[in-house]
This record gives structure tokens, C-alpha cells and sequence, in this order.
């Protein structure tokens, strides 16, 4: 297939291989595979999870391949050992590491000093498998990503990090609307929107959800207090108030529009109970896509050109 890119710490590295990972997803999904036949996947997590890290097993699993999981208590990384030394040891033993932790820093540190793959399974930047999740559902949902509009209403987070970075790959425009202080970071913003640019596609940035869902397609919220910022909540839970996604926001949005949440959620937060529990909302069929758009993602990882 071609593909060079080995490790994938932000989405940008699958870049113009979006499409062909969407695509190898829907080709594969549910196939029993061998393609990771003797290969072994390592799970480094230094925060909890249910979707990333079943997900991934079971991905390893229909691949033919195995998986161990590595709980925030027993690595520690930095903490009870370097980086390097993990990155060192771990590639000794296994052939992939999925690495969920807190800086973006060391996730890249982790990528540097490995020499094996590094998928990043979220830290405080990113979370690019969900990401490549969220863009099959909608494709699936919509049919195809010509002129649709995928709206994101709260935090300007991790993943939204990586949904502004995503969605101009695939030629899909994106309006994000946060409080002024919960804004996504400049360098990513600024980053996407070259992106954007170069693909087309319009990001904008508002603090207005009505304005940003107007015409949307989609409308995506999340967590409003993500792992890391528990110290905040209370200050959070404030701010977002006027952000929550209820169906006064999603009739604002096109009649047909769906609704979407990585998980978890916080019912009564960031979302009515009404719109995650309702009609509109396909957020489980999202979760099982991280399965499907995971296996694709080491597939190519693991392609033979
Ligand atoms: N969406 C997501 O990454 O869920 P988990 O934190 O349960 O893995
Ligand atoms: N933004 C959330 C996503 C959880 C999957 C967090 O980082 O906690």
C-alpha cells in the first residue's frame, strides 16, 4: 500500500490516508484476519478506559494477534522509570504500543525512543483513533462527506484537537463553538486551518453554539471536565453551562442532523438525557466504529508495500 507512516501520534500523520483507512474499515469489519499473526500489541495506559482498550484488544484479536494491557499502576511511566526505558524495553518484547496518557510531550518522547509503531490513545492534545471513528460514523450516517457540516459544542479539547485536524483530510467543513477561555489551543487552530486550506474546507470558531450548528449535519459535544482537569470542575461545569446540547440546540440544526459523543458522558451536562438517549443520536454505533477504524489503522500500519 505504500504507506510510510509508522507511528500515528496526531491524526495528521494518517493525513491523506484518512480515506483509505475509512474505506480498509468498512472493507474488514467483523473479518477475521492474520495480518498480526505472532505480533503483539501492548496497551500503556496511564488513565482509565472501557472503549479504547476493548476496542484494541478485540481489533488484535480478529487480526489474529495479541494483546497485554498495562494499568496506570503498573508502569508509571516517568515516574518509576524513564520514558526511554520503557520505550527501550517495551519494543524489545512487543510489536505495537497504543498509549493513552496525560502530555502530548510524552507521547511523542514515547514515539521518539521506540522502534516500533506508537499509536496515541489519547493524551492532553489528541485523540486521533477517535477522531477516524467519528469521521466513518458520519460517513456512514450521511453517505458521503460532500458539503456536510460537522458542528462541535463545548470544550475545545483533546478531541476536538483532532477533529479539526481530521476533517479537512476528508473535505468535511467544521464549526466549533466554545467559551472564549475553553477555546482550542492557537497552534493546533492554526495548524488545522492550513490544513483546511490546502483541502478546501472551512473551521469556524465561534463562542455561539446556535451559530455553529446552524446548517450542521452532525453535532458532536463531549465531557466538559476531561481526564486531567478534575481540579477544575467545578469552574468548568459553570462556564459550559450555555453549551450543553439539548433539543432546542439540535433543532437548529439540519432535520435529518445526528448526534454524536465519544464517551463517556455526563447526561445533564454536556447533553440531555433527551438527545444521547433519543432518535438522533447514533453515539453507540461511534463506539463500535473505534473497533473497526482501529483494525484498519494497524493493518496499514502493518501493510507490506
Ligand atoms: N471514547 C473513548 O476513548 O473512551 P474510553 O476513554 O472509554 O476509552
Ligand atoms: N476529552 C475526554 C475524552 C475521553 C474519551 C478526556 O480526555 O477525558
Amino acid at each position: 500500500m505504500g504507506w510510510t507512516m509508522k507511528h500515528v501520534v496526531s491524526v495528521v500523520d494518517v493525513g491523506e490516508d484518512i480515506a483509505g483507512v475509512l474505506e480498509t474499515a468498512q472493507r474488514e469489519r467483523g473479518r477475521r484476519l492474520d495480518t498480526m499473526s505472532g505480533r503483539t500489541l501492548a496497551l500503556l495506559f496511564e488513565k482509565p478506559s472501557l472503549r479504547t482498550r476493548v476496542s484494541f484488544e478485540i481489533a488484535m484479536r480478529q487480526l489474529g494477534g495479541d494483546s497485554l494491557y498495562l494499568s496506570p499502576a503498573e508502569v508509571q511511566m516517568g515516574v518509576r522509570e524513564p520514558i526511554v526505558d520503557v520505550a527501550k524495553v517495551l519494543s524489545r518484547y512487543v510489536d505495537l504500543i497504543a498509549y493513552r496518557g496525560f502530555s502530548h510531550a510524552a507521547t511523542v518522547e514515547l514515539a521518539k525512543r521506540s522502534s516500533i509503531p506508537v499509536i496515541n490513545a489519547l493524551d492532553d492534545t489528541e485523540h486521533p483513533c477517535q477522531a477516524l471513528a467519528d469521521l466513518m460514523t458520519i460517513r456512514e450516517s450521511k453517505g458521503s462527506f460532500d458539503g456536510r457540516k460537522l458542528a462541535f459544542v463545548g470544550d475545545g479539547n483533546n478531541v476536538c484537537n483532532s477533529l479539526m485536524l481530521a476533517c479537512p483530510f476528508v473535505g468535511l467543513d467544521l464549526a466549533v463553538a466554545t467559551p472564549s477561555f475553553y477555546g482550542p489551543r492557537a497552534a493546533i487552530l492554526d495548524r488545522a486551518r492550513a490544513i483546511a486550506r490546502d483541502h478546501g474546507t472551512t473551521i469556524d470558531i465561534t463562542t455561539n453554539p446556535d451559530d455553529a450548528v446552524a446548517g450542521a449535519d452532525a453535532v458532536y459535544t463531549d465531557t466538559w471536565v476531561s481526564m486531567g482537569n478534575e481540579e477544575e470542575k467545578a469552574a468548568r461545569l459553570r462556564a459550559f453551562r450555555p453549551y450543553q446540547v439539548d433539543d432546542r440546540l439540535m433543532d437548529r440544526a439540519k432535520r435529518d442532523a445526528i448526534f454524536l459523543h465519544c464517551l463517556p458522558a455526563h447526561r445533564e451536562e454536556e447533553v440531555t438525557a433527551e438527545v444521547i438517549d433519543g432518535p438522533r443520536s447514533i453515539v453507540y454505533a461511534q463506539s463500535e466504529n473505534r473497533l473497526h477504524v482501529q483494525k484498519a489503522l494497524i493493518m496499514r500500519i502493518f501493510a507490506e508495500d
